[in-house]
């Protein structure tokens, strides 16, 4: 890769920012100064270093995001903001959603430039399930639990048996879905004569969102965070 193309992929300018550091001296590739932005690395073993200070290697991003309302899940949007506006760090790096939440709806989103592990997530086949919170019109009855198990009938047919259980608080419940059909969790309740006023996602798999991050924070994901999304 030319070496300006690598400082601007690991963050520390534009092409011409970089281009600028490097006419200065200011980088050096396995301790020789190179000047030249055609000059080429190899991005797994040669070091670089920009005023003496070693620029990390980073190539695939994996974060956990807690997304707020207002935000799309795609990379660009003309009229509204994305989630991807959130992330400070790592724009550079091609970064897009693992699935999508809707716009007014929370919690757990991941955020990776590896589309492979998009694959492992979001693939039908591997039955990955999600758990939200929901805050409904009604409170839910013993009726509608079985009515979720059973399977809710949609527009695209009937879908996956869905575990739907009482919260603490009134008119609170969590339904874990397999499935990521459009609008899903807002449809079956609408199915039930109940409307979602609050949806809010708590996990994929066995990964819970981190409580410590506050709305539109986001971390990088752990190898315990790994272990719980392989468990399934
Ligand atoms: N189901 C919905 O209706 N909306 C979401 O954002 C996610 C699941």
């Amino acid at each position: 890769m030319r070496l300006d193309k690598y400082l601007a992929n690991m963050g520390l300018g534009t092409r011409t920012e970089v281009k600028q550091m490097l006419k200065k001296g200011k980088v050096a590739v396995n301790d020789k100064v190179e000047k030249s932005p055609k000059t080429q690395v190899q991005a797994e073993t040669d070091r670089v270093y920009v005023d003496g200070q070693e620029v990390q290697f980073i190539d695939k991003v994996y974060l956990m995001l807690n997304k707020p309302k207002g935000y799309i899940s795609a990379t660009d949007d003309d009229q509204h903001p994305t989630v991807i506006e959130l992330i400070d760090d790592y724009q550079y790096l091609d970064i897009f959603p693992v699935g999508r939440l809707d716009k007014d709806t929370e919690g757990l989103l991941l955020i990776t430039n590896d589309g492979q592990f998009n694959h492992q997530i979001m693939n039908p086949s591997k039955h990955v399930s999600k758990t939200y919170e929901v805050i409904s019109e009604k409170t839910i009855t013993n009726d509608d639990i079985k009515s979720f198990k059973k399977g809710i009938e949609l527009s695209e047919g009937v879908m996956k048996p869905a575990e739907l259980s009482h919260g603490k608080l009134d008119k609170q419940s969590f339904v874990t879905i397999s499935e990521g059909k459009y609008h899903q969790v807002k449809r079956m309740f609408h199915a039930i004569d109940n409307e979602v006023l609050v949806l809010k996602r708590v996990s994929i798999g066995d990964l819970q969102l981190d409580s410590g991050l506050d709305l539109g924070e986001y971390r990088h994901l752990t190898e315990e965070d790994f272990k719980k999304l392989r468990q399934n």
